[in-house]
């Protein structure tokens, strides 16, 4: 993988194919990365990646104005991909928070984000205190991980966010069927952390292939 270029739609498709390969473990699923870092980029503008802007663009409407003081928590944050854009919205004060070491030193080679926070989504606490963001963001974080994101996982991510403040989070449509991750929006729905504002199709997630957006608003 470290001579190939991945320039065209069929090479970048292959690249998706390796990342996403089902049945890793997630210590698997950040090796891979590990290793792929340096050609990501590349390959994700191959396939006209629109994760990142999408989100962005969105962050931008709920925030018409007043956004260099909004802080946002960039989650499965990878080289910064999503940093770029928010930043092209003047969105100036975002954190990532990314587990595999060589994505995160990409990310940093360009300078994108405040604090760099090497941790999974999971089942573990993050090292962050309540009520510190405005926003989370959270662009194709690696699909068989998303599908069965914890309650945990998802309590964590609004116990950093503000009362008020937003969740936004972008895959691939058929990832929001699981059924897992249906009832564990659910689960923090029906006590009341938050609640679904949106759900917004992406004609062109990847090339040609369509996505979903969710919209929450952190409610305690
Ligand atoms: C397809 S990349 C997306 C990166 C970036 N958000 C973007 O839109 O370009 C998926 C990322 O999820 C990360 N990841 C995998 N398991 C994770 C977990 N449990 N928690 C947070 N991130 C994870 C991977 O290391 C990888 O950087």
């Amino acid at each position: 993988m470290a001579g190939t270029t991945y320039t065209t739609v069929s090479e970048g498709n292959q690249f998706l194919d390796h990342i996403t390969e089902k049945g890793l473990d997630n210590e698997s699923i950040i090796q891979r990365f590990n290793e792929v870092s340096s050609k990501y980029n590349e390959a994700l503008g191959s396939v006209n990646f629109m994760g990142p802007r999408t989100l962005a663009a969105i962050l931008a409407e709920l925030h018409p104005s007043g956004r260099e003081n909004v802080r946002v928590l960039d989650v499965a944050a990878g080289t910064g991909l999503v940093a770029v854009e928010l930043r092209k919205k003047g969105f100036v004060n975002n954190d990532g928070l990314e587990p595999s070491e060589q994505m995160l030193a990409e990310a940093k080679r360009n300078n994108l984000y405040g604090r760099y926070i090497c941790d999974l989504v999971g089942e573990n606490t993050f090292d962050i205190e309540n009520d510190t963001y405005s926003a989370v963001t959270m662009s194709a974080l690696s699909i068989e991980i998303f599908k069965k994101l914890p309650v945990k996982a998802l309590e964590e991510l609004a116990r950093v966010v503000k009362p008020g403040g937003h969740i936004l989070m972008v895959q691939y449509d058929y990832a929001f069927d699981s059924k897992v991750l249906k009832a564990n929006f659910s689960n923090l729905e029906d006590r009341g952390l938050w609640k679904l504002i949106e759900l917004r199709p992406v004609s062109d997630f990847t090339h040609g292939k369509p996505g979903l957006v969710s919209i929450h608003q952190v409610l305690m």
